[in-house]
């Protein structure tokens, strides 16, 4: 009897029928269409449309992120800078676009500090001197030139129509002018295009930048010397100069983008792709996931698995603040700050029940400023795939549009350590390695990201100043955890940046039980539900887009941040 029945099981298991519903499906070799997550919805139709045009992601990616400087000047703009993370799928490589702003001459650190010594906090954040050589518009002409396949002329034509016709105003675009005005309405350039009609932006008003429509289209008529020689140039420096700032026509003419080796590590079958130095998120993300991967996340209660994810950030950070910087400028021990010794080395130091507290830093917590950062992620349907993530720092930038030009500047400057040991706006502090100096990027935690298995491929970032590295390690663990693009984008947040010592979350990020757990072990946490009446907090943090590619199922899906009601996560199918 136990024969028979022994070779019934076998003959089943051998059957075409058995082994067809035990295989599992094929993997497919290319997605079935294209998907665009972006912070604004005319930036995703934008890159969408550039699909159906016959373009590639890399054309996709200069559509949407010009548009996203034009709807979005709030976050991010051709007087800015970014990241972008490129997937070459015919040739297999990765390539990375360093296009971060750098230092002008002029801005030594006595450049910052008011005649009493002490730091000059305004100028850091505030003007011409908060500002840094812009590298997004020579990134765009990398992107399309070397990448793309389609005219720099066509990508660009959405973000020149839009600035021309104008867009809705949105309320985090109102809220934002409103938390900069006092700084905004310093400059001429400025009152032009945001005063134009005579009053403050208003939600749901119509606004356009009939100026940044011309200043795109010298972009897409004479590629880089369209920016950074000839007319724009010329009243980029009388612009700066009237403000009484200090660039010269050979830092503009001088500026390059630089296509650096990403960097790449594994973590829990998935190989991770993601940003090197002048970014601070890649040596963190390996440092930080390097750390946790011995631990089953998924089996421990939710007060230990933030516990020791907060650890893990406590250490990261902590490197990030003495040994990060422009690479070109400074040695970083790549080797091993990203090892999995070194990661074993600062475990080792982890008490599982306990918080270690960070190192004494006498004065008072420097409040965190909103931060500002966009961030978009293509896949098209050949496969390649973009993860870009670019900026002009605070909201708004430096608050001053250069007249004539609808070019409005960063203030990155204020990424440098501009004073050692001084924390930024975003409370984050550096020293040497991270000091300005002519022609250097400032360090950056902008962190655009892949993640490849076996089966899925996941395209992840965010903006949020220094909470951009531990809201994408949150998102890579969310995947690895198994959940959709969807999901990842709204996990709630929490973050440790070594100083100050404490856990911030986001409103109703933890329950109050993890909350009490995380304080029993010796955690500080600031909860926003718990903030001292007038003292600033902020309740919700980022604006993650992400987009995956499930390979079995071979389906797209995208996932925008539920905080921010205008992004928009888009698919097409292939032609
Ligand atoms: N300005 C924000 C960053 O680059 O990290």
């Amino acid at each position: 009897m136990k024969m028979i029945r022994w070779t019934l099981f076998v003959g089943l298991l051998l059957s075409p029928w058995v082994q067809a519903a035990q295989a599992p499906a094929p993997l497919a070799q290319h997605p079935p269409g294209g998907a665009v997550a972006s912070a604004h919805a005319l930036a995703t139709d934008a890159g969408l449309q550039i699909l159906r045009d016959g373009g590639n992601a890399f054309d996709a990616a200069v559509a949407v992120s010009s548009v996203l400087s034009v709807v979005e000047p709030i976050s991010s703009g051709i007087g800015g800078g970014g990241f972008f993370l490129l997937h070459d799928a015919k040739t297999g490589q990765d390539h990375f676009i360093d296009a971060r702003e750098i230092a002008p001459a002029a801005a030594t650190p006595q450049a910052y500090l008011k005649p009493d010594g002490s730091f000059d906090r305004d100028r850091a954040e505030n003007g011409p001197w908060s500002a840094g050589i812009p590298g997004l518009p020579a990134g765009l002409v990398h992107l399309a030139t070397r990448h793309g396949r389609l005219p720099l002329k066509q990508s660009l034509a959405p973000a020149i129509r839009i600035a021309r016709e104008g867009f809705p105003i949105y309320a985090r675009f109102a809220r934002g002018y409103e938390s900069r005005r006092e700084v905004m309405e310093r400059y001429k350039g400025t009152r032009a295009v945001f005063l134009a009609d005579g009053d403050a932006p208003e939600e749901g008003e119509v606004f356009k930048q009939p100026d940044l429509a011309r200043t795109l289209e010298l972009l897409a008529e004479h590629g880089f010397d369209g920016f950074y020689r000839g007319p724009v140039a010329k009243k980029l420096l009388e612009g700066v100069k009237a403000e009484g700032g200090r660039w010269t026509a050979g830092e503009l003419a001088g500026y390059r983008i630089k296509e650096r080796e990403p960097l790449r590590f594994e973590y829990d079958g998935w190989q991770i792709v993601t940003a090197p130095p002048p970014s601070s998120g890649g040596i963190a993300l390996a440092q930080m996931l390097q750390m946790l991967e011995p631990w089953d996340l998924a089996k421990l209660t939710q007060a230990e698995r933030v516990h020791l994810t907060v650890e893990a950030m406590r250490r990261a950070y902590r490197d990030r603040t003495f040994f990060l910087g422009d690479p070109d400028f400074v040695k970083i021990s790549m080797r091993q700050l990203t090892s999995a010794d070194y990661a074993a080395g600062q475990r080792s130091t982890i008490n599982p029940r306990k918080a270690t507290p960070s190192d004494l830093l006498s004065g008072e917590q420097t409040p965190m400023e909103d931060e500002d950062t966009t961030h978009f992620s293509i896949i098209d349907a050949e496969g390649n795939r973009v993860a870009a993530t670019q900026t002009v720092n605070l909201l708004f930038g430096s608050g001053m549009v250069v007249p004539g030009t609808g070019v409005l500047l960063n203030n990155e400057m204020d990424d440098f350590a501009l004073k050692p040991g001084t924390p930024n706006a975003f409370g984050v502090m550096g020293y040497d390695a991270n000091a300005p100096k002519p022609g250097k990027r400032m360090l950056s935690s902008m962190t655009p990201t892949f993640m490849v298995s076996q089966d899925r491929v996941a395209v992840l970032g965010t903006p949020g100043g220094s909470r951009i590295i531990t809201m994408v390690l949150l998102g890579i663990l969310g995947y690895a955890d198994g959940l959709d693009a969807q999901a990842v984008a709204a996990l709630p947040r929490y973050h440790h940046q070594w100083m100050p010592d404490a856990i911030g979350i986001e409103r109703d990020a933890l329950p109050d039980d993890v909350v009490a757990a995380l304080r029993a072990m010796g955690h500080t946490v600031n909860s926003p539900k718990e903030a001292p009446a007038g003292r600033r907090s902020s309740d919700a943090w980022g604006n993650l887009q992400t987009v995956e590619w499930d390979r079995r199922a071979n389906v797209l899906r995208g996932g925008t941040d539920p905080r921010n009601p205008v992004g928009r996560a888009g698919m097409i199918e292939a032609p």
